[in-house]
């Protein structure tokens, strides 16, 4: 852990994207833009409690979202960059030893690997502000990096106070920063004391000018040069983010087929950038693998398949299956058209089919349940073979119960089983039973009326039948 800290500028209130939510929590990849930057500065080492965001437009929410590591500051009139970090002046007082990493809340390609070698650079150079730039085809509305004839770093310029000249130049501030605390803390004082910082085309107090501020008090500033050139990337509206996700989703993709993942095909394909899939497993169309998904190797997902914060071991398969929460373990096959939710946890060699839903219970191995079945709040043994059309009865309408089905039990097909119920070891349920009382260890239960017949019953009833 290192002296260091953060401030994320987060104000936005992100007007085009026509949400009720603060920008910030718009989503790229489904992970909020916010969580993207905050991610970006963990990964500087800065330790717990190093973390200071700015907020403003909906406060609320943003608070409500972030981690309880996360300090909150409050911008309450939005008068600039340089307004914001302002707000934040009682945290870098105590983290006054360090450097600061200021980070935009809204760029979230503004990657942790760019922030440290920005520091290695700031920090060996004895800076006091080192300016993370980055060199875009198209650099319109980006403030500007201007040099002198050495070509040396001689300040920012905004696209509204830029010359015609300047509007040429392609090297852009990124809006992300290295700062030594102390001196940032002078240079805001000295920005507030003094009028002629807000004469700016923007009337605002522009934290780029803390830059100057420093170079004319003789100390050294720097630019550190990304070779990422989307670190500056935002969205204004929900168009550009749509362009975000585009980006973000190749690179996601081709960074795991350079892993040794296999997606032949990438339509549809839409993988969170915190997924981890291991080696040989193939990624088929339309699967969308979400939040902090663990997918291990030689398995098989998709086509159709859409995972949110699940486990699947080596060599499983899962063919058009939904599944939240869940963990699959080993050599399973799930799927096609299955749905796992919550809690569910299903052992190895275990085979899962069409139309089966199964929550919030254990599944032992080498068990089937390979048809249209509902399957709640139960534990169910291994080897057990669950026939076509079962299910868990596990709600009265007010409370629910959990079921148990006790190893190499067979459950004949279209058997309910009324919770709270077990069924015993080895047990059979006659096919049609609704099974109220517990069945004991290689028992046969028959919960159903007993079939009769009525001869000649069509023949009488029914004469006009042919
Ligand atoms: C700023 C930089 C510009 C840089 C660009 C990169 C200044 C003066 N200019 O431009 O050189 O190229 O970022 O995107 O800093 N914010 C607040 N409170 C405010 C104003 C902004 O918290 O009063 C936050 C925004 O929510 C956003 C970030 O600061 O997260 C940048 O604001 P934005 O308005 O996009 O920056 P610009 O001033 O356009
Ligand atoms: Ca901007």
């Amino acid at each position: 852990m290192t002296g260091n800290c953060a401030v994320i500028l987060a104000v936005g209130e992100g007007t085009r994207m026509k949400s009720k939510q603060p920008k910030v929590l718009a989503q790229v990849l489904f992970k909020p833009l916010i969580d993207w930057v905050i991610d970006s500065a963990r990964a500087c080492d800065l330790g717990e409690k190093n973390i200071c965001v700015v907020t403003g437009h909906g406060k609320q929410a943003l608070c409500a979202h972030l981690p309880q590591d996360v300090e909150t500051v409050e911008q309450t009139e939005r008068l600039g960059t340089g307004h914001a970090v302002m707000q934040a002046r009682e945290f870098l007082r105590r983290h006054g030893s360090g450097n600061v990493l200021i980070l935009g809340g809204d760029a979230p390609f503004m990657d942790g690997e760019t922030a440290r070698l920005a520091l290695e650079y700031h920090t060996r150079t004895g800076s006091a502000a080192t300016v993370i730039s980055a060199v875009v085809s198209d650099p319109t509305g980006y403030g500007r990096i201007v040099r002198d004839a050495n070509g040396d770093f001689s300040g920012i310029t905004e696209e509204k106070d830029a010359s015609d000249d300047q509007r040429q130049i392609r090297e852009i501030n990124s809006g992300a920063y290295w700062f030594n605390v102390q001196a940032l803390l002078v240079a805001l004082e000295k920005m507030e004391q003094n009028a002629k910082y807000r004469l700016n085309a923007a009337k605002e107090y522009y934290l780029t000018d803390a830059i100057e501020i420093l170079r004319s008090m003789g100390q050294r500033v720097s630019t550190f040069n990304s070779k990422n050139e989307a670190v500056a990337l935002g969205a204004n509206d929900r168009d550009q983010l749509a362009q975000l996700n585009e980006i973000a989703r190749q690179q996601v993709i081709r960074r795991h087929r350079l892993a040794g993942v296999s997606i032949p095909f990438d339509s549809g394909i839409v993988i969170a950038p915190d997924v981890q899939i291991g080696r040989d497993t193939e990624i088929l169309q339309g699967t969308i693998l979400k939040g902090k998904t663990v997918i291990g190797e030689d398995a098989v997902i998709g086509p159709n398949t859409v995972l949110e914060n699940c486990v699947v071991e080596d060599g499983a398969q899962l063919v058009q299956t939904f599944g939240t929460d869940a963990r699959v373990c080993k050599n399973t096959q799930i799927g096609p058209f299955a749905r796992l939710r919550p809690g569910t946890v299903i052992g190895e060699n275990v085979r899962v089919g069409n139309f089966v839903e199964i929550k919030n219970s254990t599944v032992g191995n080498e068990t089937k349940i390979s048809h249209l079945s509902y399957i709640g709040d139960t534990d169910v043994g291994e080897g057990v073979n669950v026939g076509s059309g079962c299910a868990t009865v596990n709600f009265t309408g007010k409370e629910k119960f959990r079921t148990t089905i006790g190893d190499h039990a067979f459950i004949g097909c279209d058997t309910s089983l009324v919770a709270p119920v077990r069924v015993g070891a080895r047990a059979y349920t006659g096919a049609g039973s609704t099974i109220t009382e517990d069945v004991p260890d290689d028992a046969l239960a028959l919960g159903r009326a007993r079939q009769v017949i009525k001869k000649d019953w069509v023949k009488v009833k029914k004469p006009y039948r042919k």
